[in-house]
């Protein structure tokens, strides 16, 4: 489809200059004429021009007048100033009032045509500038932590509460579960949000390198040290320091860490002067801490220094509710990016997708779905499952300590199982295993019963019947 021509409305008792023009540039722009400043105000909003050529000398309501008008609208359309000779005065005027140029008459259409796009692209960048503005503004807040289950909820209350304090937060969870979304929200709820957010994996950074990267160096302070260099904590200064992996700090720079976390401050390497610095901190681990502290692979001290606050992410087995939510989210997101129009999942591949066990937690899903986008085909996620579900799950399962959520592991029941059938399940029916399995199958469904009864493939009735025998009651 062809682009629509650029709208222009001229706002001038002369009606030779509308009909110039009209004449010398019909082909490439969309004339609409006013001819005094009233019937020119009302035009903006009947015809809403995408620029205003204004004549400053006109009777009645001058060009200057108009323009202060158009200043109080919400959004007013760019103005070019046309003015005669002698207007110098109001020339100023309107660069005051913030005209977008100025073209003298009599003019020539050569010159006018240039004029008009050189305003029209400024205005398309500004409005491009504007938009990623907004884009950055909406993933700054919770738009891009998708969670409505009961589990994340508590997640986004305690970064609600505790964004906006000094504390230090240990983020948990397994692999997947978004530890560095959560840990990039609590940066943007903070006063220290304008401020810089500089993450570093203490991971994939090799052990003689963190130090150095983290503290900066001096001239000389090894060989290759040609120059002084700043580290990433005095590059954090105001801001937020988010150390990732930090069950994998070697223990000789714990200590170091502590220092700053204690007195905020610290020595560079080869540095004799100590360097003062007013950074928060979060770290985050899918790492065993407890563990580390009985091997001495962690310090007891750092341990309880970080974890001020815990704040535990739920695995993805543990919302299932969340899990059409967030499909949705990535499909949306990736048609965007590969500019595909991927409806949406059917219900088959959804109650495959609600009862997998994802080992990989959200991770795994988003790019199950990015998969599914890109080719255009849900019946992919069936082969994926499978394939995925002969992987073992996660192993390292976070302990629930301090004010994390508490959630508990889900058995290893169900782990990579792709049927809730009691007959296939179960064989002969034990009352106990049955009790299990369909309190679980309510969980999961959130106490859908409906959904419920098709997993377990026995009729409504009947599971009502089964939820007042075994006496299980919905703890929502
Ligand atoms: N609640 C969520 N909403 C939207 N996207 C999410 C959510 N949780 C995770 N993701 C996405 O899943 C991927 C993994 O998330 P993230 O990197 O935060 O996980 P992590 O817990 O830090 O994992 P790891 O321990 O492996 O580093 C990212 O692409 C992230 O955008
Ligand atoms: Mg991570």
């Amino acid at each position: 489809m062809a682009k629509p021509k650029t709208k222009i409305l001229v706002i001038d008792d002369d009606p030779k200059v509308a009909w110039i023009l009209k004449e010398g540039l019909e082909s490439k722009f969309n004339f609409v004429s006013a001819r005094d400043g009233i019937e020119g105000l009302q035009m903006v909003s009947t015809e809403k021009p995408n620029l205003i050529l204004l004549d400053i000398k006109m009777p009645g309501m001058n060009g200057i007048e108009v323009l202060e008008k158009l200043n109080k609208m919400e959004k007013r359309p760019d103005v070019i100033m046309v003015s005669g000779q002698g207007d110098t005065n109001s020339v100023v005027d309107s660069i005051k009032l913030g005209a977008a140029e100025f073209i003298n008459k009599p003019f020539d259409l050569q010159e006018i045509e240039i004029h008009i796009n050189s305003v029209l692209e400024r205005n398309t960048l500004k409005q491009e500038v504007e938009e990623l503005k907004s884009e950055l503004e909406i993933k700054s807040g919770w738009s891009n932590f998708i969670g409505d289950s009961q589990a994340m909820q508590k997640v986004k209350d305690i970064i609600e509460q505790v964004s906006d304090s000094e504390l230090t937060v240990l983020i948990r969870g397994e692999s997947g579960t978004g530890k560095e979304i959560a840990a990039r929200s609590l940066h943007q709820l903070s006063s220290r949000s304008d401020k810089p957010f500089v993450k570093v994996n203490c991971a994939a950074i090799p052990r003689d390198l963190l130090e150095a990267e983290l503290f900066g160096y001096n001239k000389g302070a090894f060989t290759g040290a040609h120059r002084d260099k700043q580290g990433r904590f005095e590059l954090a200064h105001t801001g937020t320091m988010f150390l990732d992996e930090i069950g994998d700090m070697p223990l000789e720079l714990q200590s170091k860490l502590l220092q700053v976390l204690e007195q905020q401050e610290f020595v560079r390497v080869g540095g004799n002067n100590t360097i003062h610095v007013d950074t928060r901190i979060i770290c985050a681990t899918n790492r065993n801490l407890e563990q580390g502290i009985v091997d001495k692979s962690f310090r007891d001290d750092l341990f309880y220094r970080l974890n001020e606050i815990t704040l535990l992410l739920p695995s993805l087995r543990e919302r299932p509710e969340d899990i059409a939510l967030l499909a949705d989210y990535f499909i949306e997101k990736y048609n965007k990016l590969y500019g595909k129009e991927f409806q949406a999942l059917s219900g088959d591949i959804m109650s495959a997708l609600t009862i997998f066990s994802w080992p990989g937690n959200v991770r795994q899903l988003e790019n199950m779905i990015k998969q599914v986008v890109v080719r255009g085909d849900e019946s992919i996620i069936n082969d994926l499952i499978n394939s995925a579900g002969a992987i073992p799950a996660n192993t390292s399962q976070p302990v629930a300590v301090g004010a994390g959520v508490g959630y508990g592991a889900v058995s290893p029941y169900f782990e990579g199982e792709q049927t809730f059938s009691l007959k296939k399940r179960i064989g002969k029916t034990v009352a106990e295993e049955e009790k299990r399995l369909i309190s679980e199958v309510l969980t999961r469904t959130n106490w859908n019963r409906r959904r419920a009864a098709e997993m377990l493939e026995i009729s409504y009735r009947s599971l009502l019947y089964k939820i007042k025998d075994y006496n299980l009651n919905s703890v929502k």
